[in-house]
């Protein structure tokens, strides 16, 4: 708590608790482990944000998984979405004829979610799912996104921790809180 005392200075409050985040992520764990039963999905993080989520999410499936790492960028350092989806890094291995799990920090706009389901189907996935650890529902411009695993429903309010940054800073905190607007702010 005290290395991190004063990055929780930064938050106007906490939304989602460690403890809370623990048990969902278990939850997700066992739900996946159910839907795929009998199947060895390729996981794929969505680098950076999904980072911490995905290394904990993948300890609770207890199937053969494989994993995979992406790296996409839609948003520059500011807090509202450019509309433009770079692939950064992509996958290592071919998902040809795979069952395919794409692991995200949060759906805002959906446009990133839906370009990379787009290009991610083109390249011959047997079947694809998007698990989320956030979702802001009020902020969706892509209307006809399936977002079949979500963690936490978040009001539409800008948030950092386990895993989520504000220009690139805040990714370790361990618990999710809402960035104080006067970080951000000029
Ligand atoms: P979308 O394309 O608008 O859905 O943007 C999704 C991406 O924007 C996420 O993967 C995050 O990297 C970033 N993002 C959206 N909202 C937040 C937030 O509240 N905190 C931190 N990053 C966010
Ligand atoms: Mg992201």
């Amino acid at each position: 708590m005290e290395k991190t005392a004063e990055l929780y200075q930064d938050l106007d409050r906490i939304l989602v608790t460690k403890e809370e985040i623990a048990d969902r992520v278990k939850k997700l764990g066992q739900t996946i482990t159910k839907d795929y039963a009998g199947k060895a999905p390729v996981i794929i993080c969505i680098l950076k944000g999904a980072s911490i989520f995905f290394a904990d999410l993948i300890r609770e499936i207890e199937l053969p998984v494989t994993t995979d790492f992406m790296a996409i960028s839609s948003y520059g350092s500011a807090t509202k979405t450019s509309g433009v989806v770079r692939v950064l890094k992509d996958l290592d291995r071919d998902i040809l004829g795979k069952d395919v799990i794409i692991v995200e920090d949060i759906v805002d706009s959906g446009i990133t979610l839906s370009y990379l389901r787009k290009i991610l189907l083109q390249r011959g996935a047997a079947s694809l799912r998007i698990a989320t650890l956030l979702d802001k529902p009020a902020r969706r411009k892509v209307q006809d996104l399936k977002v079949d695993y979500v963690c936490f429903d978040i009001p539409d309010a800008f948030v950092v921790g386990y895993g989520l940054d504000y220009d690139q800073v805040y990714r370790n905190l361990p618990d999710i809180g809402v960035l104080s607007p006067r970080i951000y702010e000029p």
